[in-house]
């Protein structure tokens, strides 16, 4: 059961990568929590270079997207809305089709007392449109200065909401390979 993390946030303190690293934490064998390091070394999405010279880390990222189970898709609100580096990414996805089918657990981790629920309507719109299951569990964490301390999650809530939601998202991945006729 392969999971691929994705992280909306470039920041080195980032909340939001610090959800991700407490979910790895949190993940025990068979399941795999896998992170893809840093959506900020793809290229800003062009259609002619997607047409003509395919960046090799577009193709690394669609390869670990198809590869994948499912997507834990981390992500602060910047102006009301997913940041541009997670944008863009999905752009560069949408031309491979991989994202098809695959269940997405969407959290946010703001600062605010919202906790980035337009982020996470805005991804699960796109994300949608793109043939993506977005599972209908996902975690807002708002007043997130109260809630992490050296890059990981500390509020007990919050860890136990991030423990149910990786197993709704393994449930729903599970699901998932059963209907493409594979073993889960
Ligand atoms: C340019 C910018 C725009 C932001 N816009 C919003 C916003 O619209 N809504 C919100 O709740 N928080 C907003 N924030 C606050 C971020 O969500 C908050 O700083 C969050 O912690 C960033 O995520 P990170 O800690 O993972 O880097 C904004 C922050 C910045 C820097």
């Amino acid at each position: 059961m392969k999971i691929l993390g994705l992280c909306g946030s470039l920041r080195s303190g980032s909340f939001n990568a610090s959800v991700l690293r407490t979910a790895v934490s949190l993940t025990i064998a068979p399941r795999e929590l896998v992170v893809w390091p840093d959506l900020g070394r793809l290229p800003f999405f062009n259609a002619d270079v997607e047409q003509t010279e395919m960046p090799g880390i577009v193709a690394e990222l669609r390869s670990a997207v198809g590869a994948c189970d499912g997507m834990l898709i981390v992500s602060p609100e910047y102006a009301h809305g997913t940041s541009g580096v997670l944008k863009n990414a999905l752009e560069w996805m949408v031309g491979g089709g991989e994202i098809a089918a695959k269940p997405v657990a969407l959290v946010s981790a703001s600062t605010a007392i919202t906790g980035g629920d337009n982020a996470r309507a805005w991804l699960s719109q796109t994300l949608t449109v793109m043939g993506a299951q977005v599972i209908p569990q996902d975690l807002r964490i708002p007043q997130a200065t109260r809630k992490f301390a050296d890059g990981r999650v500390t509020d007990e809530p919050t860890v136990a909401a991030l423990r149910d939601l990786l197993d709704d998202l393994a449930d729903a991945a599970a699901k998932a390979r059963e209907n493409n006729g594979t073993l889960a």
